[in-house]
């Protein structure tokens, strides 16, 4: 079976109550394919996750945007992969750039947080990238393999994760990869889980693009072979979200 196309809208630290009303109706009422053909999760700030849960159309899914490496307890401002689950939150975004550059998240960090919130029945979309740095110096592939190692490192089963390739250059920036520089370090990504993980593990696991993705880049995007979908910001809060959403077929 081939891998279902995945997006996902990220709506990061935005929106209030009435936005995130009229975003969830933006959501309710477009016109999308079937979800035998896309699988879409947009993740909410943790406050609203409840209400956008209970609104959204049903074959719509919801996402935390983090959670806890361990189990809950005293850890001030912390929410655990417990609670998530405990509220039918099915998914969680983790290792997302802001949050390796601004909270100083490490990639065995990531890679723990992983292995828990996987131990604890959460889906998990898993972010890698390099910046705009190790681009020009040559090491993307070595820095987007290093940051996908310390994941398999501590997880065996790669059903419920879904590796999100985000170049930090292009996050917010405007500036979307080419089509052929997405298919190059996600058919690099492929290869390093075909020779690491398993010939299984490579064909079935989603690897979604993320970085400045709008509906005027979206279908060009989605045509490269080894693009498997995408993770949305910006455009996610916006009515262009639906085409995004649609350029799966
Ligand atoms: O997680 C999605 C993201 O980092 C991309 O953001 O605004 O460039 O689409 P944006």
């Amino acid at each position: 079976m081939g891998r279902k196309f995945f997006v996902g809208g990220n709506w990061k630290c935005n929106g209030t109550a009435d936005q995130v009303d009229k975003i969830v109706k933006i959501l309710n009422e477009g016109q999308v394919p079937s979800p035998d053909v896309v699988e879409v999760v947009v993740s909410p700030p943790y406050v609203f996750l409840p209400v956008v849960k209970s609104q959204l159309r049903s074959e719509f899914h919801v996402a935390a945007q983090n959670c806890w490496v361990k189990k809950g307890g005293a850890f001030t401002g912390e929410v655990s992969a417990e609670m998530l689950v405990n509220l039918g939150i099915p998914w969680v975004i983790l290792g997302h750039s802001e949050r390796r550059s601004l909270l100083g998240e490490s990639s065995e960090f990531v890679g723990d947080k992983v292995a828990y919130a996987l131990s604890q029945g959460l889906k998990v979309i898993a972010c890698v990238g390099e910046t705009l740095e190790q681009r020009e110096s040559g090491s993307t592939m070595d820095v987007v393999s290093a940051q996908t190692k310390a994941i398999a490192e501590r997880i065996k089963d790669w059903t419920n994760v879904v590796i999100a390739y985000e170049p930090v250059w292009a996050i917010g920036t405007g500036k979307v990869a080419t089509p052929a520089q997405a298919q190059d370090v996600h058919a690099f990504l492929r290869d390093w889980l075909k020779t690491n993980v398993s010939p299984e593990v490579a064909e079935s696991t989603r690897i979604i693009y993320g970085g400045s993705v709008t509906a005027a880049n979206s279908k060009e995007l989605a045509g490269q072979t080894d693009v498997d979908g995408f993770l949305v910001g910006g455009a996610s809060l916006k009515p262009e979200f639906i085409d995004i959403i649609s350029s799966a077929t």
